[in-house]
């Protein structure tokens, strides 16, 4: 008798979770794709720049190649309402008109916030409002909230009384508060959390319901930053499946201050570590190169493989580095970086045998940059790399 009660209950309590948990594996299944505002138009964006960004997505061939989120980012927010409502500022006249034109060209919208009081630009925050900022979110019909620590970073200082354990506890608590608002409003809202990566966001942030977390600080438009970040990912592999991604911030694809080659790179880089590919630049200003590199279809498909796995380092030899990733039908790709600076200033040989990226028998080798195929590979592989610069190899047995 005892054990029948046991099993009715266990039976109840997992009727009542199971459209949560279908709800948060089938959101982001892959690596999250679309734009947002703060790369480029920072706290200048408005209404007209995200519809044009939309418009732009389409006729790109940006939407039908998975970038689908629209993100506004930092200071869209106005007051709150005698309820404590938030009302956008006057930058965005109409966010749920703003939501509807972006479901109409078949996109989705992203918002922002914080759980502090203010956001990073000094906007109003969630804090004390989370319930009723979910609950606005999905009546606007918003799809995605990156939610950035800012303000409550000193919240935390002030209540842990420099006890760091205390400090973590409370960023957690003040994640899944967040977590709980959303699942409350029944609407499928992907959840990236931003706190720069302290405290190892990867260890915890699939608990509190991040379906993707920022692993680092931000990043710059400039070939030091991206690939410092970039790079920093190695050993970050184990903690990205479907649903559960690290974040190492948003592409600078365009805006302006790398090379065509250093952008391939970044985009070549984020696509091995299973990142979520979110454009920054201005998109109804792209050169052909930039959207050669944003619209390269097979290099987005290695990032959106269905097997999601991130990649990881095979080796580094001073600026040589050669990175793997695993693909559906055991097929793998091969990222060699030549990451060379001042002290080495040319384009250089680089090899890697198939051996060391985990293939017994010879593979079958394209070029996912010449989209050229390269036959049979038997033992090993050279091919001359340039400086700040990438060759990307499909592998498949
Ligand atoms: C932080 C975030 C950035 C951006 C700004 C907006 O710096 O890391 O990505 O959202 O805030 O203020």
């Amino acid at each position: 008798m005892f054990a029948y009660r046991r099993i009715f209950w266990l039976c109840a309590l997992l009727l009542c979770i199971s459209p949560l948990l279908a709800q948060s594996s089938t959101m982001a299944a892959t690596p999250p794709m679309g734009w947002n505002s703060w790369n480029h138009f920072a706290e200048k964006v408005t209404d007209a720049d995200v519809r044009a960004a939309a418009d732009a997505m389409v006729s790109s061939g940006m939407r039908d190649a998975g970038y689908v989120y629209v993100n506004i980012d930092d200071t869209w927010e106005g007051q709150r309402d005698a309820q404590g409502f938030i009302q956008p500022n006057s930058k965005f006249p109409d966010m749920k008109a703003l939501a509807e034109y972006v479901h109409s060209k078949g996109l989705k919208l992203g918002i922002y916030s914080s759980p502090g009081p203010k956001t990073c630009g000094g906007y109003e925050g969630s804090y004390g409002h989370e319930d009723q900022d979910a609950q606005t979110y999905a009546k606007w019909g918003v799809d995605y909230l990156k939610y950035d620590l800012c303000s409550y970073g000193d919240i935390m200082r002030a209540q842990s009384h420099g006890d760091p354990q205390v400090a973590g506890a409370m960023m957690q608590q003040a994640y899944e508060k967040m977590h709980q608002a959303l699942l409350k409003t029944h609407r499928p809202i992907v959840y990236s959390l931003c706190q720069y990566g302290t405290d190892a966001s990867w260890k915890w942030a699939p608990s509190v319901g991040g379906n993707l977390w920022r692993t680092t600080g931000d990043i710059k438009d400039t070939w030091n930053r991206m690939t410092l970040i970039g790079f920093s990912q190695a050993g970050l592999a184990r903690y990205a499946s479907p649903g559960h991604w690290n974040d190492p911030d948003m592409l600078e694809v365009g805006n302006g201050h790398m090379t065509d080659s250093e952008y391939r790179v970044h985009m070549s880089l984020w696509a091995m570590l299973a990142a979520p590919l979110i454009a920054g630049n201005d998109l109804s200003k792209m050169t052909p190169e930039t959207r050669n590199i944003l619209l390269n279809k097979e290099v987005i498909a290695v990032d959106q493989d269905p097997l999601g796995k991130q990649g990881d380092r095979v080796s580094a030899v001073g600026p040589f580095e050669v990175w793997s990733k695993p693909l559906v039908n055991g097929a793998k790709a091969v990222a060699l970086f030549n990451r060379s600076a001042s002290d080495y200033p040319f384009d250089s040989p680089m090899s890697f045998r198939l051996k060391d990226v985990g293939f017994s028998q010879p593979v079958h080798a394209r070029d996912l940059w010449t989209h050229k195929d390269l036959g049979l590979i038997h033992d090993s592989y050279t091919v001359v790399v340039p400086s700040h610069g990438v060759v990307l190899l499909l592998l498949k047995p």
